[in-house]
């Protein structure tokens, strides 16, 4: 399968949609690098926990009453039942559902219900000692984002994004509040129907932005991007055109995030290995973490920070914006002509994104697909990501 048509560039195509490839990139990947679990603020109070899958491991990160950040892997050292699901609060200890297992906030097991009767292996110790307390996993915080690593003995975090953190924008995520334009829909959540790759290469694809974004990115100015690698992740930054910049204060849709000098104003994009971007502008700070669920099925879960002002200010600076002037001249437009329903017509960029790696993903199984050529500048990071994964796997196999 190595010959050329059946090439993504670095990656073979199968690699975008065989089981075989979901599978090695979820144990030599996800299983073997930090990831995104959340927000410092979802486990605020001790007791507060949170979920996530971490390739093949479900890692929960929980607040002690000591107030410090645990993780473990999340299952009963019984039969290896789920202990906890998705995002709680204020818990007092950790009990199994199904034979009412109890661990405490820092993982040890205090409590088995009929312990004299039904183990009396286990009766002359005391619970703690019995070697039966939950698997610790490491938890790290990076600009105001949960990381969680299933190995206890991870790696510094720093080690591992310390070299990206200078191109990242200069917003202090901590300080900023969490955008909910719906209570019932806290999150922007997407399943897309493609790799997770094509997501990201898409994402870090800068030849693309002048072109399927041209009634929608105009406020950004393309060719002054900056881009390039640092260690395994990706890192991107462009400036305001000169015309949206000096309408600024009226055009943002949010109220602007202050502590931003004019001239680092802009949008910085990177995407941190393997599986979470950054979308760093004037106004907002967003995640938007890949999560891959199938070969062909990604979900996108997208968080977004503002500026913690009143809902009034909002209200004016949203009202400012809709009558700005720049917007007449520079956006938003759909690609094509025709009904907002059509992701093309939409004039929503996202929609954009999504419609090209869907119709990307379909092309994949045509026994005519190939990839033509390759932008020297503009496509470079695609097959560099690729070089990535493909060495992360190899590496991560040969260790095993
Ligand atoms: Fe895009």
């Amino acid at each position: 399968m190595n010959n050329q048509k059946n090439m993504m560039h670095t990656l073979p195509v199968e690699a975008y949609t065989s089981k075989k490839w979901f599978d090695l990139e979820q144990e030599h990947i996800f299983s073997k690098t930090w990831q995104f679990a959340g927000l410092i603020e979802d486990v605020e109070n001790a007791g507060d926990y949170i979920s996530v899958q971490a390739g093949l491991n479900n890692i929960f990160v929980v607040k002690g009453r000591d107030n410090r950040l645990r993780a473990f892997h999340n299952m009963c050292r019984h039969r290896g039942t789920q202990l906890l699901r998705a995002v709680g609060k204020g818990q007092k200890a950790i009990t199994c559902p199904y034979h009412d297992w109890t661990y405490d906030l820092e993982g040890k097991l205090v409590s088995i219900p009929k312990k004299e009767e039904e183990f009396p292996d286990l009766c002359n110790k005391e619970l703690h000692e019995c070697g039966l307390n939950l698997h610790e996993a490491s938890v790290d915080i990076f600009k105001g984002m949960l990381f969680v690593h299933p190995d206890k003995n991870a790696p510094n975090i720093m080690t591992f994004f310390g070299e990206v953190e200078p191109y990242l924008g200069p917003h202090i995520p901590e300080e900023l509040i969490e955008y909910q334009k719906n209570k019932d829909e806290p999150f922007y959540a997407k399943e897309i129907n493609a790799n997770w790759k094509i997501v990201v290469e898409n994402y870090i694809d800068q030849y693309h932005l002048a072109h399927l974004h041209e009634g929608t990115l105009n406020m950004y100015d393309h060719a002054k991007a900056e881009f390039g690698w640092a260690g395994p992740h990706y890192h991107f930054y462009e400036p305001l055109v000169p015309e949206y910049l000096a309408d600024i204060k009226n055009a943002s849709p949010f109220p602007l995030i202050d502590k931003m000098p004019e001239n680092k104003m802009g949008a910085y994009v990177p995407w941190l290995f393997p599986n979470i971007g950054i979308t760093e502008s004037e106004s907002a700070w967003n995640t938007f973490h890949a999560i891959p669920l199938a070969p062909d099925r990604t979900l996108v879960v997208i968080r977004s920070k503002t500026m913690n002002v009143s809902e009034w200010e909002y209200t004016k600076q949203y009202t400012k914006s809709m009558t700005s002037k720049v917007w007449k001249t520079i956006g938003n437009k759909g690609k094509y002509e025709g009904d907002a329903s059509d992701p093309m017509a939409s004039g929503d960029f996202m929609a954009e994104d999504v419609y090209a790696c869907e119709q990307q993903q379909k092309s994949l199984s045509s026994p005519f697909f190939s990839v033509g050529a390759q932008a020297q500048k503009g496509e470079f990071a695609v097959s560099k990501f690729q070089s990535v994964v493909k060495e992360w796997i190899e590496k991560h196999r040969n260790d095993a």
